[in-house]
């Protein structure tokens, strides 16, 4: 069984002086990984046209084929895109609102799509519907109850995240998918951060669109995410960018966006056997059980909370730092660049409800040492 924490940390590219608390954000892709994309973008430079009219077309759905499998998904339904939020796009785009109309989503959304469910809101004259959930008050319950307080008659759309990016918190999803199918309203899961750091079964789920990223917390190299569509939605969700295989179905449609680089895709089912090397529920263990201490720690120096109750956490959590005063975003930045420039440690700062946190990730190449080192830190003195 392969080591984790340092002894594994060169299997990545990582800078070994910087402590990466950072997995969340932008993944950490290993060296076998990057490795294999590149050996796809050299086999296709041996001759472009042949690859792309032998190659590619089979390679493209052994890939998909591989990644649907891995999160248990419905593969007629399931297609590839670069990123989450490309995925998110394609289906708020695709979507017809009428002015009125109401699309649900929580202040615990991620900013990108946030803001693209404001762009369509401005475009149609629907009505964007926040849910605030306070930090401090959050358990499944309250998301229930909250979320469902705001769908209304004219609700077209729900919109939520797996796992949250600014509180680092798993929401029950089995539970609003129930939600929204009782009332009647389609469902978007953004679950940019959940294939990997969770035992994914999409179709289990059965929520109407389901996006994720596999070069989170799947290993793979950026560019690799996917959009799984119900049956009922498949002949109306285009992507963004309209190609060839416009009116072909989803796969024609989405496999090929114009000209693009090929390694990220089809080195996912190498992304896939790291982990499987690993072994996925040994990595889940092992982050999961650093994460939670990784919490501990940071809550006993500062004197403060994490975001949520310890159940909804998995690999990432938040907690709030032990600074007074404005609680913004200029002054999380400045504080997320100060901490790296004197500690050597990356791990986001963001402002949420009022209070600055810092949030934590934890991979198989993180180990307590280094979160010590973030908890050591002055924060009133960066
Ligand atoms: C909930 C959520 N959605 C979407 C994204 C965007 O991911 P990407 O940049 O891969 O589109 C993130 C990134 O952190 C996220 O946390």
């Amino acid at each position: 069984m392969p080591e984790f924490g340092a002894a594994c940390r060169g299997e990545f590219l990582l800078d070994p002086a910087i402590a990466h608390l950072n997995h969340g954000s932008f993944g950490a892709t290993p060296r076998a990984v990057m490795d294999a994309a590149e050996g796809w973008r050299r086999r296709m430079e041996t001759d472009t046209t042949g690859f792309v009219r032998g190659v590619w077309p089979a390679a493209v759905a052994a890939a998909r084929n591989a990644l649907a499998g891995f999160v248990n998904a419905d593969p007629d339904g399931f297609v590839l895109v670069e990123n989450a939020t490309q995925g998110a796009n394609a289906v708020l785009r695709s979507l017809e609102f009428a002015p009125g109309d109401e699309i649900v989503f929580t202040a615990h959304g991620y900013r990108a799509v946030t803001r693209t469910i404001e762009h369509v809101c401005r475009t149609t004259g629907a009505v964007p519907i926040v849910a605030e959930m306070p930090a401090a008050k959050i358990d499944d319950d309250f998301v229930l109850e909250t979320v469902g307080r705001r769908i209304g008659p004219r609700t077209r759309l729900i919109v939520v995240d797996h796992i949250t990016s600014p509180t680092a918190l798993v929401l029950p999803v089995a539970r609003l998918v129930t939600l929204a199918r009782e009332r009647g309203v389609p469902i978007l899961i953004d679950g940019a951060h959940a294939p990997g750091q969770i035992d994914l079964d999409v179709a289990a789920l059965d929520a109407d669109f389901y996006v994720g990223n596999a070069h989170k917390w799947l290993f793979a190299c950026k560019g690799a995410a996917f959009l799984s569509v119900a049956p009922r939605w498949r002949a109306r969700i285009h992507p963004g960018t309209i190609s060839h295989g416009y009116g072909k179905g989803l796969a024609a449609e989405f496999d090929w966006v114009g000209t693009r680089d090929v390694g990220a895709w089809l080195s996912l089912p190498d992304a896939l056997a790291f982990g499987q090397r690993h072994g996925w529920a040994a990595i889940r263990a092992h982050n999961n059980a650093l994460c939670a201490h990784a919490a501990s720690v940071l809550m006993s120096a500062y004197g403060m909370s994490a975001s949520g109750p310890a159940p909804m956490r998995a690999h990432l959590a938040a907690v709030a730092l032990p600074l007074e005063g404005p609680a913004d975003e200029p002054r999380a930045l400045a504080l997320y660049d100060a901490l790296f420039a004197r500690h050597r440690v990356r791990a986001p700062v963001m402002a949420f409800d009022g209070r600055l946190w810092v949030r934590v990730s934890a991979q198989i190449y993180n180990d307590r040492g280094q979160y010590e080192r973030l908890a050591a830190v002055d924060w009133s003195a960066l």
